[in-house]
């Protein structure tokens, strides 16, 4: 079976999605045929109906339109209303389903790097789509304090009274950007594209005691600069891409990937991802990341 899909935003010219999702072919049934539409948004509607005509299982969403497509679709999934964020939109029988994958995919992240959120203190650098990703998975999972740095301190602040009314028993507090994170933090989440284009400020460089976690919803190659020479354990924005990919697909037709077998998929679709960009960078004589 074919799955049409694809993928909507701006830029996409070092999206990895359709080279993921070409790899699915040999794993979560039915292959891809997996389409970049460059878009910022202003003709959505227009873009959507293409879309349908088009005949697409389901799309994902980047940036900048993670938001802006939410007043254009059909239904929302509990998950991306509280998220305020659509990344996967599901086309079934002509509506249009927003759904968000993130939340899932940090969880599992986390979860395979066996760090368990129950009464950890995190910090978060960013307060988009990504932040607010992560924000829900540590509120539902019962962390203890949560500090949000952010350059725009307001966003942070909304943040802060939004999921403070969703999640009572967790903390949660808004930091600018510059500040030193808070005391006893063991889990740090960098969701800016920081470190990747524009160098990372120095206090994003702070470490936690030994064993605390790393998390890079950013990637590269190699390990980024926020992850790079970390005393602990580091969750690469590459796993977070892969799990998001691989519940997105669940959603346009794939089938339902077993609890017991994600990290194993994942690893699997990673080893091969990284050894065609490899072969890719190698025939261009490029030492591009990604
Ligand atoms: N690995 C994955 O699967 C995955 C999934 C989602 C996102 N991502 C990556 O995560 C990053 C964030 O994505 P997003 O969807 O959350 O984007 P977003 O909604 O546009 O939010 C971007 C965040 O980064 C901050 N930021 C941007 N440029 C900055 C700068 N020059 N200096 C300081 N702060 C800056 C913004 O601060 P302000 O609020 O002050 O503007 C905001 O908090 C991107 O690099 C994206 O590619 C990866």
């Amino acid at each position: 079976m074919i799955i049409k899909a694809g993928l909507i935003g701006c830029p996409l010219k070092k999206s990895l999605s359709s080279r993921l999702f070409r790899l699915f072919s040999y794993e979560p049934g039915g292959k891809y045929s997996y389409t970049l539409l460059e878009t910022r948004g202003p003709a959505m509607a227009r873009t959507l109906e293409k879309i349908k005509n088009l005949g697409w299982a389901g799309f994902n969403v980047t940036l900048p339109l993670k938001e802006k497509i939410i007043p254009f679709l059909d239904s929302l999934s509990p998950e991306a209303k509280a998220i305020g964020a659509v990344n996967a939109v599901r086309v079934s029988h002509g509506k249009l389903e927003g759904h968000n994958t993130d939340t899932a995919a940090l969880k599992l992240a986390l979860k395979e790097a066996g760090c368990r959120l129950r009464a950890r203190t995190c910090v978060i650098w960013g307060a988009g789509g990504a932040a607010r990703a992560a924000v829900r998975a540590l509120g539902s999972s019962g962390a203890k304090t949560v500090y949000i740095h952010n350059r725009s301190f307001s966003r942070a602040a909304r943040l802060v009274k939004h999921f403070s009314g969703i999640f009572p028993r967790t903390a949660f507090r808004a930091r600018k950007l510059t500040d030193v994170p808070g005391g006893a933090a063991t889990l740090f989440v960098n969701a800016t594209p920081l470190g990747m284009y524009k160098p990372l400020p120095v206090n994003m460089r702070f470490s936690g005691p030994a064993g605390s976690f790393y998390l890079d919803f950013a990637y590269a190659r190699n390990l980024t600069p926020f992850l790079k020479d970390r005393a602990g354990r580091v969750i690469s924005g590459i796993d977070l891409l892969i799990y998001q990919a691989l519940k997105s697909s669940e959603l346009y037709g794939g089938r339902r990937i077993k609890a017991s077998e994600i990290v194993k998929l994942k690893d699997t679709l990673k080893t091969r991802l990284e050894e065609r960009e490899s072969k890719t960078a190698r025939r261009r004589g490029s030492k591009r990341d990604f």
